[in-house]
């Protein structure tokens, strides 16, 4: 690939700003200065460097973001503050969409990517992926819950969900983990069981949980480990 393609691709910058760096000097490819943007690498192999620091390639972003309450799982909105209106300059590539929403009165680990064959298998309704939730209900009258998830809530509409694990916590709260995403999900299976959902927090998706660090509003980039671990589930239950 060219060099300044290279370079555009992993810092998020223009052709034009990948070719100034260029002109003045500043990239090495293998420990040469790249005298030209059309310059052809490997960028499998080659080691890459701008002032010095080593960049590593990447044609995508993954975004582990922690949602607060009244941010819409969007894009854009003309009304209403998306979770995109929360990335930085720097971190807005141009193609980053919401891989599995959240409500807008709901909070937690929000995934935000611009490779779409990746979101498209992890959300795959055919694999399954679990995603956990922390919840805040109306009233702790628990009785008979774990035995209702495991066997399927049947929700408003008639459709049964798939088993999920129900885990009873201290005044009003329990963890919840369920292996589908229908609309309104988890607000609608408590309903089923004549109880409200007064708050929502997405703590986990697959194996990768929400970082404690991250205060509502922030995000980070995931680690290669936790990249590694959605791959991981996406070949689990690979059709
Ligand atoms: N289920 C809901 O009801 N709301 C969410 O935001 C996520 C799951």
């Amino acid at each position: 690939m060219r060099i300044d393609k290279y370079i555009c691709d992993t810092i998020n910058i223009t052709r034009s700003q990948a070719k100034r760096l260029i002109s003045a000097g500043r990239v090495l490819a293998d420990n040469v200065k790249a005298k030209s943007p059309a310059l052809q690498i490997d960028e499998n192999t080659c080691t890459v460097q701008l002032d010095g620091k080593t960049l590593k390639y990447s044609r995508y972003i993954y975004i582990m973001m922690n949602k607060p309450k009244g941010v819409l799982s969007a894009t854009m909105d003309r009304h209403a503050m998306t979770a995109l209106d929360l990335i930085d300059q720097k971190d807005r590539y141009s193609d980053l969409f919401i891989a599995g929403r959240l409500d807008k009165d709901s909070t937690g680990f929000l995934l935000i990517t611009n490779d779409g064959a990746f979101a498209h298998d992890l959300l795959s309704p055919k694999r399954h992926v679990n995603k956990t939730y922390e919840v805040l209900l109306s009233h702790d009258d628990f009785y008979g819950y774990e035995q209702a998830f495991k066997k399927g809530i049947v929700l408003d509409d008639g459709y049964v969900c798939k088993p999920a694990v129900f885990t009873a916590l201290t005044e009003c709260r329990c963890i919840i983990k369920i292996y589908e995403g229908k609309f309104h999900q988890i607000k609608r299976m408590f309903k089923s069981l004549g109880n409200e959902v007064v708050n929502l927090k997405r703590i986990a998706m697959g194996d990768v949980s929400l970082d404690p660090c991250l205060k509502e509003g922030e995000y980070r980039r995931l680690t290669d480990e936790e990249y590694e671990l959605f791959l991981n589930e996406i070949n689990k239950n690979n059709l």
